[in-house]
């Protein structure tokens, strides 16, 4: 009787310290943003995972890239951190320019939450994830002032439970305040690529002449394309843009491959 209470007392103080551990996601910024406590670099270091991050930012429910944000518009930030890593973990955070929590941010992607740290809302893991692929959402000020910088810190942890041998990144990706209020690229909106995220093919809503598949680094992909339909068998998973023209239109699309 007595040893089953020690026991039981035993696994739930390894419970707290579960979740109060960093591989659950910290609650300090460590975002690297200015006046943050540092990034993940830090403590993590000693691996050689190749840790990269790729953010891309599209308009919500569409998959057009956004470079520039629209007051009160929602914008959907996807996180994509890449190394050989079992373990991979992120914090990203919106700032303007004064470097200042702005707009509201919403909806973490399964795998992550949403903290507020050092004043600021910040999107952490929950748990180390082996994809490395998470999004949230930002929706834009009513009455922005200017540009916003997304400040964005990850590593790719060799999953010891340590921060040794682990290699942390940080990125950053500005978007400017676009001050229009009518709309435009309606001609983007006509092409869809479904499904997406997708796995061996891409199916493209209409005919077009030519494409160009780049990963979220610029780096171009070579890859069978019939008209409609794109041979996605031979990417690596990931996000990519895919770069279409027909005619004189032209446009751009995210898509994922899993
Ligand atoms: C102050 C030091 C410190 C900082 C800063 C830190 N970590 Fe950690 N992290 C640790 C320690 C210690 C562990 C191992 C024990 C644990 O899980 O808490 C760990 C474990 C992890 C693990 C699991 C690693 C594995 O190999 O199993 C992940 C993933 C992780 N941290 C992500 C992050 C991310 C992402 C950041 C930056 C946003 C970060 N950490 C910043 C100290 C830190």
């Amino acid at each position: 009787m007595r040893k089953n209470y020690i026991i039981v007392s035993a696994m739930s103080i390894a419970g707290a310290l579960i979740m109060m551990s960093s591989s659950s996601g910290r609650s300090d910024d460590r975002t690297g943003a200015p006046s943050s406590s540092g990034n993940c670099g830090s403590c993590h270091s000693g691996g050689t995972q190749g840790t990269s991050i790729n953010v891309a930012i599209t308009e919500k429910g569409t998959f057009n890239v956004a470079t520039s944000y629209k007051a009160g518009k929602t914008y959907t930030i996807a996180i994509a951190v890449q190394g050989t890593s079992t373990a991979k973990g992120f914090q990203s955070t919106v700032l303007d320019a004064t470097n200042k929590k702005t707009g509201t941010t919403a909806n973490p992607t399964s795998g992550s939450r949403l903290i507020s740290a050092n004043s600021r809302d910040i999107v952490v893991q929950s748990s180390p994830s082996l994809s490395g692929i998470w999004s949230y959402e930002w929706t834009a000020p009513a009455n922005p002032t200017g540009s916003v910088t997304i400040y964005t810190a990850a590593v790719a942890a060799n999953g010891t439970g340590s921060d040794n041998g682990d290699q942390a990144a940080t990125t950053s990706n500005i978007l400017t305040l676009d001050a229009t209020s009518g709309t435009s690229n309606n001609s983007l909106a006509s092409l869809s690529a479904f499904p997406n995220p997708c796995n061996d093919v891409l199916q493209l809503s209409k005919e077009v002449d030519q494409i160009v598949v780049t990963g979220i680094t610029g780096a171009a992909y070579t890859v069978d394309f019939s008209g409609t339909k794109i041979n996605t068998r031979t990417l690596p998973q990931g996000f990519y843009y895919l770069k279409w023209t027909n005619g004189n239109e032209s446009g751009i699309i995210k898509f994922q491959k899993i």
